[in-house]
């Protein structure tokens, strides 16, 4: 029995150091934690409980027969984060770079086919060379099955990835379906095709970091949510954002009690918006002074500025929070924009997250960049996510609720459940100014009588009482009680129920 022990002993301490001690320092040196290190990082302590650690790969080209390694590069089980349940897999970079071969595929299908069963989320920690080069089409087709699952699980639990190395090829594209992809700067990168291959069929020189760095992804492409300094920093924020997520989508988020008073007014939200409609404030001073205790977590913070997204509670709940920002382009909606909410609206419709909606805009973005690049499709989006929404959905207009506009932003006639106006709100088909141009165009040449009808439209239509007298608000609310309105509309909401007609899916225009 003695020997037995110790025979599994020795077994466990070869399979924990994967690629061996040189590999391990070479990680170390490049600033990187190890697949389990990273993992202890991201779990409550002493909570992981390791699947497949004897798993081998079965390949028998290239002398790959006689070079097996314990655990096949990647460590995969389930743990507590703040002692909630989840699914890991942390691919091992000291272990054939990480690569991808089909029993490491066969080990991630394994945590995400039982995540799915229990209704828990999914962690990626992706660190990896790609598919095994030795195996060919077997580790092809292991990726095939990885991207299926996550397809499946879409929807069902959140998925988060984390990118912390190398990540190119196919392998981009399980990430690339998940909820949310975190990057970690200087050391990790995603692209399709890498430098060498794009320097031969574009002839354009570029180092992996510009190609598909984090700062690439999380301010050119959009395809990261965040960018951190290093694997602590990062698995730090992972765990916060984790807290805001329920499990599954039969689940509600989960509550944390504040003591912040559901009834604390903010006087200095009266004065929030300039006098003048021409000048910017921040969209994000009113997010940090309306949520419980001042904390947002903002998602994809540097990639189209102009709509702020991320979670914050209220009253302990989690709510996602959609925020047009007129520091940027004047908070107008833009390809861009358009998709970063549409997608966040779609996460916290599917997860059960009401979504609290702050609305400054003056409209779409004209010009040709926008038209070719087809912002009628794109701006689409956002409106199809909101109007599919069945989560409890609050709005409040704080000042420009123009034209097509209006209507995207959560407004009632996309079934918003409370919609609000702060007093100086102008809920309208355009500003004033470019009204007039148009309706009395006759008096183009005459600027006393343009700016007389300016004024007269203004006073006409430059208002939320136009809106509020064919309820398309229901209130017209002052600043300083904008926390205490949303409270009591969120537990007025608490058993909202709606449901969609039944279909296969919708056809949101892609
Ligand atoms: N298949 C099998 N083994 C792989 C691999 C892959 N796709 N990618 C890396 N490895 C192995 C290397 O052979 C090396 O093994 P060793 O430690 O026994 O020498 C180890 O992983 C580390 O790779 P190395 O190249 O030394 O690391 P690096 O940090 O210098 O470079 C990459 C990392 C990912 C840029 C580089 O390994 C690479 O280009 N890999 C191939 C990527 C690819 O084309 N994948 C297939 C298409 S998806």
């Amino acid at each position: 029995m003695q020997s037995i022990l110790e025979q599994l002993q020795q077994k466990r301490e070869l399979a924990r150091l994967g690629g061996g001690q040189k590999r391990i320092d070479a990680q170390h040196k490049k600033g990187k934690l190890t697949a389990r290190e990273r993992i202890e990082l991201l779990l409550d302590e002493g909570t992981f409980e390791e699947w497949d650690m004897f798993v081998e790969h079965r390949c028998a080209d290239f002398g790959m027969q006689d070079n097996k390694i314990p655990g096949d590069g990647v460590v995969t089980g389930y743990g507590m984060i703040n002692g909630r349940l989840v699914f890991v897999f942390s691919q091992d970079f000291t272990v054939f770079g990480g690569a991808l071969s089909e029993a490491h595929a066969e080990k991630i299908c394994k945590v995400m086919d039982q995540a799915m069963k229990v209704g828990a989320p999914v962690i990626g920690l992706n660190d990896s060379g790609g598919a095994r080069i030795q195996e060919g089409v077997a580790s092809l087709g292991g990726y095939a099955d990885v991207f299926q699952k996550n397809v499946l699980a879409s929807g069902v639990v959140p998925q988060i990835s984390m990118i912390m190395g190398p990540c190119a090829g196919g392998a981009v594209y399980s990430p690339a379906m998940t909820d949310f992809i975190f990057m970690v700067k200087d050391s990790s990168y995603m692209f399709v095709t890498g430098p060498e291959v794009v320097k031969t069929v574009t002839h354009e020189e570029v180092t992996s970091e510009e190609l598909g760095g984090a700062l690439t992804h999380s301010t050119k492409s959009g395809v990261a949510d965040l960018a951190f300094e290093n694997d602590v920093e990062a698995l730090l924020m992972l765990r916060r954002l984790y807290n805001y997520l329920p499990l599954n989508n039969r689940e509600k988020p989960p509550v944390r009690p504040s003591m912040d008073p559901a009834d604390r007014k903010d006087m200095s939200l009266d004065t929030l918006v300039p006098a003048n409609a021409n000048l910017p404030y921040d969209m994000k001073e009113l997010i940090l002074k309306t949520v419980d205790d001042g904390d947002f977590f903002e998602l994809q913070s540097d990639y189209a500025k102009n709509i702020v997204i991320g979670f914050a509670r209220m009253e302990g709940q989690t709510v996602g929070i959609v925020a047009n920002q007129p520091l940027v382009l004047a908070g107008c909606l833009d390809i861009k924009s358009s998709i970063k909410a549409a997608r966040f609206v779609r996460f916290c419709d599917a997860f059960n997250i009401p979504i609290i909606t702050f609305v400054d805009v003056p409209g779409f973005m004209p010009g040709t960049a926008q038209e070719y690049g087809g912002i009628i499709k794109h701006g689409a989006k956002l409106l199809f996510a909101y109007a599919e929404a069945t989560v409890p959905k609050i709005t409040v207009i704080t000042r420009k609720a123009y034209g097509g506009a209006y209507d995207v932003m959560a407004s009632k006639h996309l079934r918003g459940d409370v919609n609000l106006a702060w007093p100086n709100a102008e809920i309208a088909v355009m500003g004033a100014k470019g009204a007039v141009e148009i309706i009395f165009r006759e008096d183009k040449n005459d600027p006393v009588k343009l700016a007389a009808r300016e004024a007269e439209y203004k006073e006409r239509f430059a208002n939320p009482f136009v809106a509020g007298a064919r309820g398309f608000i229901d209130d017209v609310i002052l600043p300083h009680e904008t926390r205490k309105r949303i409270c009591r509309s969120l537990v007025m909401l608490r058993e909202k129920k709606l449901e969609n007609p039944w279909r296969k899916h919708g056809n949101i225009p892609l």
